[in-house]
């Protein structure tokens, strides 16, 4: 499937991190020298999509500013020749970046909504900026393929224990491939005893445009908020929607222990600094023990 255009909801307060969040918003926080939101900027980019559609709100400048060329800094790395003149300008250069605004905090749903005249009558995604996976080939690719096998809309969803999804959003439906279900309907955020299995949508999606007509008669449902989830489960009522157990490993950068250790793995990745941090961290280990 061909889709030029991705939405990212980064409007929201980052209550979990504040105090930090009142100045620099959580999509901003870094997982070793890269803020959060790049890790999903550079799957779009690297799955062809052209477009992102960033859903802002006041206050949160410095994410546009990061994608922003800067000129009077790359004229002084380019000066000295310093070393990472060409990530900054990759950066600013990857994607065309189209800022929203969000006036009031309504929820995912009603973030995805305001996206709607940028994205057009096309299909797209949509990423939840805390969740990072590590895959080969990358989850956008996995879902794409599903979306065009199966004909649909798609939700990357893991496995869940039960005691845990009431975090999340979770699907019902019937298993049509080893990977792959098609929804009958989805709750967020349901009680254990309510669940209708442990899968747990942790996006990204892949959305067929006729979302937006459901997430603009949806109302408000779990916690007050307009919700994505809610939206999708009006929309598996009219159209074919599919939930996609990806492969990879997933980490929730979206609380502040999960953001360290979130850092950690990243690093671990990292050539230049992946031995020098195992020796530390089993010397931490070692130290915790003792
Ligand atoms: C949001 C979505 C939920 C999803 C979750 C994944 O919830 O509303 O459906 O399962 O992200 O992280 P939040 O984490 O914003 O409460």
């Amino acid at each position: 499937m061909n889709v030029r255009t991705a939405v990212i909801p980064a409007a929201g307060y980052g209550t979990r991190f504040l105090p930090v969040s009142k100045a620099v918003p959580k999509e901003m926080l870094p997982l070793v020298d890269r803020p959060v939101i790049q890790y999903a900027v550079e799957q779009a980019v690297e799955a062809g999509i052209e477009r992102v559609v960033l859903v802002t709100s006041a206050g949160k400048g410095a994410t546009e500013e990061y994608f922003a060329i800067a000129p009077a800094l790359e004229a002084a790395l380019e000066r000295r020749g310093h070393a990472k003149l060409d990530e900054v300008r990759r950066v600013s250069r990857m994607v065309e970046l189209v800022p929203v605004t969000q006036a009031e905090p309504l929820g995912l749903g009603h973030a995805v909504l305001c996206a709607r005249d940028a994205v057009g009558g096309e299909p797209f995604v949509v990423y939840l900026p805390d969740e990072i996976v590590l895959a080969e080939p990358s989850v956008t690719r996995q879902l794409l393929d599903a979306s065009e096998r199966l004909g649909g809309s798609v939700a990357g969803v893991i496995e869940v224990p039960r005691a845990d999804v009431a975090r999340y959003g979770v699907i019902a439906g019937e298993q049509v491939e080893e990977r792959a279900w098609r929804l009958s309907g989805l709750v967020e955020k349901p009680p254990v005893e309510d669940a209708p299995s442990n899968l747990a949508v942790t996006g990204p999606y892949v959305l067929s445009p006729a979302i937006f007509d459901c997430l603009a008669a949806v109302e408000a449902g779990a916690v007050g908020e307009i919700q994505l989830t809610d939206g999708l489960d009006a929309l598996a009522k009219r159209e074919p929607v599919f939930a996609y157990r990806f492969e990879g490993k997933r980490f929730d950068a979206g609380t502040p222990l999960g953001l360290i250790e979130t850092a950690v793995e990243l690093a671990l990745e990292r050539p230049e600094l992946a031995s020098e941090l195992g020796a530390w961290i089993k010397d931490l280990a070692k130290r915790i023990d003792g």
